[in-house]
């Protein structure tokens, strides 16, 4: 029988330590489920071909994202209420990142002030907005990230609105929210979804707005739609992180491995791609490189370590998975990450 990988192996543990409600909140799906395991294994469908004997001239994973340079492209995805999971809680992925030379979006949900979070970072960090119902009050959570120094923002467009998915436990919050977002006041017979939530939802015109207030580098995260990505990149965004969330968002859509290509070559050349969803392993990350991307998030497999060990936990699980992208170009027989091309896939 196989043994079970390090990812695995911290998944069991986070399980098994976590309370019930919080482990389904971290693995938790829309609809029926599904998505999460089909992102997973299309990561797993797409095949390596090997190309032994090849000489490698200075191998290395270094990836440099609007100036900003890095040892490995592999990126801690922003992720809610991490106190949750471990006491460390964000400041303790930050540490992980120092200790593996790795980066961080940090969430808009945050269970830890941003400004604390940061003075731990001995690198740059971004920072992943959600709006906030209205102009104003998205601009002053913007504001506020951007007085503590983060170095891009990350708009995520997939998730409009956050609604509370669980109870949370006392003392963890989004302690960086002057006010959490509500539901909007529905009479009888509105509807909840279109007159509710989503008439607090953004559009592409404050896509546009907020673009111009940002002074850094500007992604947005959550496009999955060839067209989307043409807009994003008309309206000068810098970056898009193609995701289906990890499947929590939307029921039943593509995988970005079915996505990313034609992504890749109708913007490929004006935004900086980062992909996330599904990926488990340094074989993954090769896969989404030699399909188009510059760098890859991780969500669920640094929180596992995180439940699991902390801060170290977050650590072992960058490092893994740095490893095994290290060992994926060496025997598919390619140096650097520029070098990672569809050739290298069957
Ligand atoms: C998320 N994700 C997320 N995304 C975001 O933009 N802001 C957020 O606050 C959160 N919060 C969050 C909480 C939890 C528990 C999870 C698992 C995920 C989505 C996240 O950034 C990323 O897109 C997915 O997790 C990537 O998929 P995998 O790697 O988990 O399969």
């Amino acid at each position: 029988m196989q043994a079970l990988s390090l990812l695995q192996h911290y998944a069991q543990q986070a399980q098994s330590l976590l309370p019930a409600d919080t482990w389904h909140y971290l693995q938790s799906d829309a609809g029926c489920g599904q998505q999460s395991l089909a992102n997973v294994q299309s990561w797993q469908s797409v095949k390596l071909c090997p190309r032994p004997l090849a000489t490698l001239k200075y191998p290395n994973t270094r990836c440099e994202l609007f100036g900003e340079r890095w040892e490995h492209p592999i990126m801690l995805a922003p992720v809610a209420y991490q106190k949750l999971f471990h006491a460390d809680g964000e400041v303790g992925s930050a540490v992980a990142c120092n200790a593996q030379q790795g980066q961080m979006l940090v969430s808009s949900l945050a269970s830890q002030p941003l400004e604390e979070i940061i003075s731990q970072a001995q690198q740059p960090l971004w920072f992943q907005l959600y709006w906030q119902g209205d102009r104003p009050r998205t601009l002053a959570l913007l504001q506020k990230a951007l007085a503590a120094g983060y170095s891009a923002v990350v708009f995520t467009v997939d998730a409009p609105v956050k609604q509370a998915v669980m109870d949370l436990p006392a003392g963890i919050s989004a302690v960086n929210l002057s006010q959490p977002l509500a539901p909007k006041a529905i009479t009888a017979g509105q509807s909840q979804v279109f007159d509710g939530w989503m008439s607090q939802a953004p559009d592409w015109e404050d896509v546009a707005w907020l673009r111009d207030q940002c002074p850094v580098p500007f992604l947005l995260k959550g496009l999955m739609h060839v067209e989307d990505a043409r807009q994003a990149a008309g309206l000068g965004c810098d970056g898009l992180i193609i995701s289906n969330h990890g499947g929590r968002v939307l029921d039943t859509t593509p995988t970005v491995v079915q996505v990313l290509p034609a992504i890749a070559e109708a913007v490929g050349g004006q935004c900086k791609l980062i992909v996330d969803s599904g990926i488990r392993s340094g074989q993954d990350v090769f896969k989404a490189l030699a399909l188009g991307a510059d760098a890859v998030c991780v969500g669920r497999p640094y929180l596992w370590g995180l439940a699991a060990e902390g801060a170290m936990g977050v650590a072992k699980v960058i490092r893994t998975l740095r490893d095994e992208l290290e060992m994926t170009m060496a025997l598919t027989g390619v140096a650097n990450l520029k070098a990672i091309r569809k050739t290298a896939l069957f």
